[in-house]
């Protein structure tokens, strides 16, 4: 495809519309209706309006579509590692070469900037491209047990998996569940979010385009409780893959013990971002910015508390709000640093948390209101807000707004600083702040979370494990421990005749 991006998004704002679209469930290799013959719409955030419609499944299409997993996963399982590697690296490429496409659906369906989705799509291409070289390394162990027994574990598909997928980062997360289930050697069935359907439908067409065979991937779109609650309970499946909210992740683990089918959960988080008092603060600042505005703050593992040595807070924090004062927000294919929010209700929610922390008299030191940028642009917003000095019970601080809201909190010390980020039920990621390796190791040690930045809170990539703990949840995706889900272990010993005795 020749033409970019911003090509395609400015046709769209135009009002001359969008390059056809895959609008029906992926099943047995084919785009089809919904048998009841039903169809949703999706909104784009940027301008609150539908933009296209897609099929909204029932149990009817689940049915269908694990049906169709399980002859793809007879397929797949015999499918060398050799010829895995082959179809995830193609996809790879073909993810790259979509990529004006994708970008341009993921902030229509998402609300993001184009820049946030370009971004997005290269992180699902990289997760295509390292999942395709841990295909061929998946081997086994051999067990030294005594002279007369042979002992070695093979490491097999777990079968048909299950990938229930949220609106915030909707392509990459597809492709960090989907590409090492697919290297492992299982099949799938994807149920994207209802308000973002489309970019795991036309990867999916990019999957049978490589050559996966039909049914090895298969996407039912649709509402949760329509299509996830059966996808979730349908006795074929065998590990689940979610990434959402909490509530609706214990409903999930709970259907998959009545059968005891495996689930990685990865829920939400309050995750601190800790300046002690000798960190540099310009680059906290800077740190800050993007660790709660990224995504419009609609990131599990966003930075959405600023823990501050009180020697440092207000030369971290004057720089903060003149950062943040100036970002331009709007419709996510103009010229803006963020996007809007995902839906109304999510940008209701948001506003509630921010209404009651007014009541509560907290200093609200900047945003604090929806906001209208311009005429032409009447969607879902949310200013950039940063509530200051609050206590370690404010609502703001304990629970997830998933919204530009950055909570500040005051600390005089490493333990109380300390203290703070533990100091609510979730454990997802943490980023510290400071001039000191060992002091920042020491506390990194200390943290009660999955993962730990230092210096830069979004470091990493695809091949650095992520996930939670306590509330934030349990397994990890991405990395060498990210295929781990998919496989399930066979041990096979073997009794061998004694050797023949020495002359
Ligand atoms: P949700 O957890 O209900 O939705 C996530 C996915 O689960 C969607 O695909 C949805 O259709 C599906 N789902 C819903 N009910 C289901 C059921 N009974 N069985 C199987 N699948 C089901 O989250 P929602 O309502 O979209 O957002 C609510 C809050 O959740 C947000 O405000 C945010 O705090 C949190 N969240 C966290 C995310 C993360 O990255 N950890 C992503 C999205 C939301
Ligand atoms: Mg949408």
């Amino acid at each position: 495809m020749s033409v970019t991006a911003e090509e395609l998004g400015r046709a769209y704002l135009a009002g001359e519309g969008l390059p056809p679209l895959p609008r029906g469930h992926l099943i047995d290799g084919r785009f089809q209706p919904s048998v009841s013959g039903e169809e949703m719409e999706s909104f784009d955030p940027g301008l609150g309006t539908a933009f296209a419609s897609f099929a909204a499944g029932g149990a009817d299409d689940v049915a269908l579509a694990v049906t169709s997993a399980e002859r793809g996963l007879a397929i797949w399982r015999q499918t060398g590692p050799a010829e895995r590697h082959r179809v995830l690296q193609t996809v790879a490429g073909l993810i790259r070469e979509t990529s004006p496409l994708l970008s341009l659906v993921d902030t229509l369906d998402s609300g993001k900037t184009l820049s946030e989705a370009k971004g997005d799509v290269e992180s699902a291409a990289r997760m295509f491209d390292y999942y395709a070289a841990i295909a061929e390394t998946l081997e086994g162990s051999e067990i030294p047990l005594s002279q007369d027994q042979i002992s070695f574990t093979r490491r097999e598909p777990v079968g048909v998996t299950a990938h229930i997928i949220p609106w915030n980062y909707p392509t990459s997360t597809f492709a960090r569940g989907v590409a090492p289930a697919l290297a492992a050697g299982c099949s799938v069935v994807a149920k994207p979010a209802e308000t973002t359907p489309f970019t795991a439908l036309v990867m999916a067409d990019l999957l049978l385009k490589a050559g996966l065979p039909a049914g090895v991937v298969n996407v039912v779109t649709g509402l949760g409780t329509a299509v996830g609650a059966p996808l979730v309970a349908h006795p074929a499946i065998r590990h689940i893959t979610f990434t959402g909210s909490v509530a609706t992740g214990v409903t999930v683990a709970q259907a998959a013990a009545r059968r005891v089918a495996s689930v990685t959960l990865e829920l939400g988080g309050k995750s601190p971002l800790i300046a002690l008092s000798d960190c540099d603060p310009d680059a906290v600042a800077q740190g800050a910015l993007w660790a709660i505005f990224s995504n419009a703050g609609q990131v599990c593992s966003a930075g959405s508390r600023l823990i501050v040595h009180r020697s440092v807070h207000s030369a971290v924090v004057t720089r903060l709000v003149a950062l943040t004062e100036a970002l331009r927000v709007g419709h996510g294919l103009r010229a803006v640093d963020m996007g809007a929010i995902n839906s109304k209700a999510q940008r209701d929610k948001i506003s509630g948390y921010v209404e009651g922390a007014r009541a509560r008299g907290r200093n609200i030191l900047t945003g604090g209101q929806s906001v209208r940028t311009s005429e032409a642009c009447q969607g879902w917003f949310y200013a950039p807000t940063l509530i200051d000095d609050l206590p370690t019970d404010d609502p703001c601080v304990v629970e997830e707004i998933f919204g530009p809201v950055l909570a500040i909190q005051i600390v005089d010390s490493d333990e109380e600083a300390l203290n703070a980020a533990n100091g609510t039920a979730f454990g997802l990621m943490a980023g510290i702040y400071s001039q000191d390796i060992g002091r920042a190791l020491a506390m990194a040690r200390d943290l009660d979370s999955g993962q730990v930045t230092i210096n830069d809170y979004w470091a990493g990539g695809v091949a650095v494990p992520f996930g939670g703990r306590r509330l934030s949840g349990y397994g990890r995706e991405k990395g060498r421990e990210g295929v781990a889900a998919y496989l399930s272990t066979k041990a096979i010993t073997v009794r061998l005749p004694a050797s023949p005795a020495k002359a």
